[in-house]
């Protein structure tokens, strides 16, 4: 399986990207991570915000489903709240990224530098010195969603203004030759604005997406954990990315997507890319599973392109975003019904289907299941709550 791409015309081994995260920042988990076999590391922001700057400030909280504090084992669908920030400054960056640049140039990795900016002055300044350190492509980022600490104009604050995202990244366009990505952020009423603005603006790839602002509490101690609101994610905001990567990517306005925010399999990566991501950014997964969880996401995406019977990992792109039936054309639906296996269905004494049919299809006489296919939609619901699998769907 050729699992190479390009991106903005620049060759990746892989399209697996580590996302923008504290990993980049010690030496040893640098190096670690060059050696996972990631096809790109995106650097921890550089920003002028000295807020964000300051130490101390990053706090980590993750849950498991039922909202307990994980210790020990990772579980599938955790959910990672963190108070990030600690972000670095230019000059601190400037020490360290010149031998992170030999060395992923040595391991044939992309290293992509990351701006949250608060001025725009600098923003083009940053841009300008990754350029001339020799920083392939840069990640603009828009979302960070701690904005507030900068007096308002930063990250997702900046991201949410259509004019000023714009008039940034044009200045950064205009400042350098290599490719920008521009990170967006999902806190909008809607991504496909921003980024078809963007893309009108000459700009040609985004980040489908950074994170949401969320708040976790606990009830007992009536306490806000990590002291208030802060950045949320997980495994469990794949649909939400999924969603928008596929609305932009049927947007029709040509920008390469690299897609991000839950990806956590090589399952997960074949989908974000299935939904028209080119390249799959991924962070908290790496950061709780460690870079060695690299090579198994990428035996799994490989299987999963094979198993379509595919040469080349990037044929995966696009392939169910072209399939999906928006709300302005729900007439293209196909039609489905439920079918009971009545024999089962009689022999049970529950009948759960019966009181969690909405649509008054089912009901129950002496025992015996029946179905009123002319108020039968086809939802489902008979499905999932069926203790002994007697329903099956099909279409019409
Ligand atoms: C601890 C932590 C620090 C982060 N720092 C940055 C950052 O400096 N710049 C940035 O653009 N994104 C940052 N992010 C966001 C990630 O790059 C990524 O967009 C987000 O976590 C969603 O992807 P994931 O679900 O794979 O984690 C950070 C995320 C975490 C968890």
């Amino acid at each position: 399986m050729d699992l190479s791409t390009e991106f903005c015309g620049v060759r990746f081994q892989n399209p697996v990207v580590a996302a923008s995260t504290d990993m980049s920042r010690a030496a040893a988990r640098f190096e670690e991570l060059l050696n996972s076999g990631v096809g790109g590391i995106i650097t921890k922001s550089v920003t002028d915000a000295a807020a964000l700057q300051a130490k101390g400030i990053a706090r980590f909280d993750i849950r498991d489903q039922d909202q307990k504090p994980v210790s020990g084992e990772i579980p599938k669908n955790y959910t990672f709240f963190s108070r990030g920030g600690s972000m670095v400054s230019m000059e601190r960056f400037e020490e360290y990224a010149g031998d992170q640049l030999e060395q992923a140039r040595e391991r044939g990795v992309v290293l992509i530098g990351s701006i949250s900016a608060a001025k725009k002055e600098n923003w083009v300044a940053y841009a300008k010195r990754m350029e001339a350190m020799g920083f392939p492509m840069l990640e603009l980022n828009f979302g960070n969603p701690h904005g507030e600490a900068a007096g308002g104009k930063l990250g997702f604050l900046l991201g949410q203004s259509e004019e000023l995202c714009c008039d940034i990244v044009g200045a950064v366009m205009q400042a350098v030759g290599i490719p920008v990505i521009v990170k967006l952020t999902p806190q909008v009423a809607d991504m496909t604005a921003i980024a078809g603005a963007l893309a009108k603006i000459g700009a040609k790839a985004v980040t489908v997406m950074h994170r949401y602002q969320g708040l976790v509490v606990d009830a007992e101690t009536e306490e806000p954990s990590l002291g208030g609101f802060a950045a949320i994610g997980g495994p469990w905001m794949k649909p939400i990315a999924l969603a928008n990567i596929a609305k932009i990517y049927r947007g029709g306005n040509g920008l390469s997507i690299c897609g991000g925010n839950g990806a956590d399999t090589g399952r997960d990566v074949a989908e974000y890319m299935m939904c028209g991501a080119s390249l799959v950014q991924i962070g908290s997964t790496l950061m709780l599973r460690g870079p060695e969880a690299v090579s198994g996401i990428l035996s799994e995406l490989a299987e999963t392109a094979e198993g379509k019977g595919l040469k080349r990992v990037d044929e995966l792109r696009g392939r169910i975003a072209d399939k999906i039936v928006t709300y302005k054309n729900l007439g293209e639906l196909p039609a489905r019904e439920s079918h009971m296996d009545l024999e089962q269905c009689e022999a049970c004494e529950e009948k759960i289907c019966v009181r969690r049919c909405y649509f008054g299809a089912l009901s129950a006489e002496n025992g015996r299941l029946e179905k009123d296919g002319e108020l039968c939609t086809g939802c489902g619901m008979c499905r999932h709550v069926c203790p002994k699998g007697a329903v099956t769907l099909s279409y019409i």
